[in-house]
């Protein structure tokens, strides 16, 4: 990979640019707050995106104002990532998000190194059941960093693995602890989702069908049609 030294690099969140399983993790916290009889609704969905599935029980638990021991917590964490998978299993190409594909095989068309940077644990599973794997040079999840977003570690080894410098590297992401990892990585944040919401990402687009290919020839440096 020492030919992508001076490229520049895409690093692509999953959950909730690439496919909407934000929907699916809901589904899942909310069967187990109902089981626990803790009021949860979407808006405090919200503040679990982008966030690792341990730190999200803890907010669940604190919103219930429970304490618990640690093997029941790591039941919980089981019982909810079974429940999650439950939804996983059923999907397949057609939950792409409009227009990320066609994003993909520009990329890959012009020779553009692309990282995943996600903090899902089921990133692998999930790129397998839509069939995307194969456009990225690396995965890099939550199995593979010890912090999660808003460090920038995840998208800092993205761009190791790429050998592209981080500063050449642009990153899509829908959540505000996704935006901040970007910034403090010190790469372009691109912002999918709402701009009052994001509103620290260099850019923002509410979806991929906003964003046009000469935007992204803007972004590319020292690259050329394979
Ligand atoms: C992020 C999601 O991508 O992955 C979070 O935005 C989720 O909502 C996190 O909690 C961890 O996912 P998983 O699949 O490892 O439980
Ligand atoms: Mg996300």
């Amino acid at each position: 990979m020492q030919e992508n030294r001076n490229k520049t690099g895409f690093i692509f969140d999953l959950d909730g640019v690439i496919v909407d399983t934000a929907k699916y993790h809901y589904l899942a916290w909310k069967n187990l707050a109902d089981e626990l009889g803790i009021k949860f609704n979407e808006d405090d969905n919200e503040k679990f995106k982008g966030v690792s599935r341990k730190r999200c029980l803890e907010i669940l638990l604190e919103m219930g104002e429970l304490s618990v021991s640690e093997q029941q917590f790591e039941a919980w964490l089981v019982e909810k990532n079974e429940d999650y998978l439950k939804y996983i299993e059923k999907m397949d190409q057609t939950e792409i998000l409009p227009d990320v594909e066609k994003v993909l095989q520009y990329l890959k068309k012009r020779n553009i190194p692309m990282a995943l940077g996600s903090a899902s644990k089921n990133a692998r599973l999930i790129l397998e059941k839509v069939r995307l794997l194969s456009y990225f040079e690396t995965i890099v999840d939550g199995n593979s960093v010890t912090q999660a977003k808003p460090d920038p570690e995840v998208f800092l080894m993205a761009a190791a693995h790429l050998n592209v410098e981080a500063s050449n590297c642009i990153v899509f992401e829908d959540a505000v602890a996704g935006i901040a990892a970007a910034n403090a990585a010190e790469m372009t944040s691109i912002g999918i989702g709402a701009s009052s919401v994001l509103s620290e990402a260099d850019h923002n687009y509410n979806d991929f069908t906003e964003i046009d290919l000469a935007f992204l020839d803007k972004l590319i440096i020292n690259s050329s049609i394979a």
